[in-house]
Formats: C-alpha cells, structure tokens, sequence
C-alpha cells in the first residue's frame, strides 16, 4: 500500500483543552495532542482518567453525554471541532468507533455496514462499493456472515464490525476506544494487527487503550493522562521506557532507585 508522507494531509491539533459535563464535573483540564496526517497516537489512563471524553470532544459527541468544551481549541485540517457535531466530524473525515464495541445486535452483518457514513449523505454507489470491499479484505470472517444478526457474533466479530462499520465511512482520522477490552488475546493481537493494517492504508489513528503493551507497540507517540490531565507525553517507545509506565500500565516490577522519566513528570 502506498505510504502517503507524514505532514501530507490534515492533523488533528488538540490544543489546551477543557471538558466539564453538566454544569461542574471538570473531566479534562488543558489537555493539547497532535495526531500527523497518517500516524498512530495513543492516550492511555486508568479507569475515568478522561480517554473517552477526549475521543467524544472530538467526534462531536461530547452535547449527546451534556459535556462541552470550556476552554482550547480542536483543529482537523481546516475544520474546528467544537464537540457539539458529529456530522461535521464525520464529514471531515474523523470517525469514531465507540467503546464497549455497540453494534446494533438485532439488525445484520450488512445492516449494521451500511448504517456507517449515513452522516454522509449520499454518495456513488462504487465508493460504498470500495468501503465494503475494503472492510471485507480486513475482516473475511464478517463477509461470511453479511446476513446473521450482530447480536450473535461473538465479541471479537462484533468488534471488527464496529471498527468496520466507521471504516464504511471512509475516515482519514479514526478514532478508537478500548477496542481490545474483553478480548481474548488472540483476538487482541488480530485486532492489533487490524489496526496496522488501517494505518498503512493511509488512515490516521488515535487510540485509547488500556492494554498498554499493545498500544504502545502500535503508536508512534503516546500520551498518559491522570484524572483529567496529561501527565506524560512522547515517542511511544521512549514512555514503554519509563518506569511509570513499565509499573503502572505494563505490570512491571522497577527497582526503587533507578527513577528516570520523560515528559512532564512521572506519577
Ligand atoms: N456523561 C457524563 N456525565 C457526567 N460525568 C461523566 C460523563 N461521562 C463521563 N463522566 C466522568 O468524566 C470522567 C472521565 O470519564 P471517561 O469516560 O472519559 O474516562 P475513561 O478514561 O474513558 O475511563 P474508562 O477507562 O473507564 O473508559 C469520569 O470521572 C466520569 O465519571
Ligand atoms: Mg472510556
């Protein structure tokens, strides 16, 4: 597949954001990321740390949960993103596949695919044509089962619909959260290498995961955030370093003293 130049296309600039749902819960605070035309960065963070609540700012979603964006700015190429338009997102070319990996189990495999990029309106019948295509060459096991109900995949086929499903609408950006949460680990390294796969394609991903190793071994930056705030940033593989991250987020056992950190800090 052709590799498309790194600074060739839009990026995604997150830049001093702030996130409050309802009227007080502050759930980010100044939190900035690039994501470059075509690479991988990662947001990882224990439980509530606020990954979802990035990936909503950023598809627009953030008004359907009553969270807005109080204070920065998003950027996708020329386009703002203001959390409050999904539409607009999907337009730009930003896609979302949401946690828990919700499909609609009662409607089918097919079903289910066409209702990815309807944001989009209209479109040539051979560019929906090229999306299936595309999903089908990902994920063969789906195209088998065009016409079973989701609600009878199993949990991993239900996750390559719901990563197929946004691939319907043909994103430059895709966002993805917790795609290997439950999964057994032979499905998560297929998901992993899923995610390679959609990368070299010349699709952008931001991913938030739990599972440090894996995407830590996926992205080319990464990013940790603690209760609301990035507390550690830079090149994936220098963060897989850090003791922090080694203890906290990859299970390691670090000796005491051999402390040493990059970014803002460790915990
Ligand atoms: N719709 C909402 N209304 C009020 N508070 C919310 C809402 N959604 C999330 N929060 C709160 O915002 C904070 C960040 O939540 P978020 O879902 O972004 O975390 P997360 O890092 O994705 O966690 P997890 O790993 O459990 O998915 C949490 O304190 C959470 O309780
Ligand atoms: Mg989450």
């Amino acid at each position: 597949m052709p590799e498309a130049p790194p600074d060739e296309g839009p990026a995604l600039h997150v830049e001093d954001v702030d996130v409050v749902y309802g009227r007080a819960l502050s759930a980010l605070r100044s939190v900035s990321l690039t994501v470059p035309h075509g690479g991988v960065v990662t947001l990882l963070g224990a439980n509530g740390a606020g990954k979802t609540t990035l990936l909503r700012a950023v598809s627009g979603t953030l008004r359907l949960h009553r969270g807005a964006i109080t204070a920065g700015r998003i950027r996708y190429g020329g386009t703002v993103l203001d959390g409050r338009d999904p539409v607009a997102a999907v337009r730009a070319g930003v896609v979302q596949v949401p946690e828990g990996r919700r499909v609609f189990a009662g409607l089918t495999v097919d079903e289910n695919l066409r209702s990815g990029g309807l944001g989009l309106g209209r479109r040539a019948p051979a560019q929906v044509r090229e999306a299936r295509e595309r999903v089908f060459s990902l994920f063969p096991r789906l195209a088998e089962r065009t016409h079973q109900a989701a609600g009878l995949l199993s949990g991993g086929e239900q996750q390559m619909l719901a990563i197929g499903r946004a691939l319907m609408a043909a994103p430059r950006l895709l966002l993805l959260d917790e795609p290997s949460l439950g999964l057994a680990p032979q499905m998560v390294y297929r998901i992993a290498e899923v995610v390679r796969e959609i990368n070299a394609q010349g699709t952008a991903v931001l991913l938030v995961e739990q599972n440090a190793g894996m995407a830590l071994s996926l992205a080319d930056h990464a990013h940790v955030l603690e209760v609301g705030e990035v507390r550690l940033a830079g090149p994936a593989d220098e963060l897989a370093r850090t003791d922090a991250v080694r203890r906290l987020y990859l299970g390691e056992e670090t000796g005491p003293e051999t402390s040493s950190g990059t970014g803002r800090g460790a915990a």
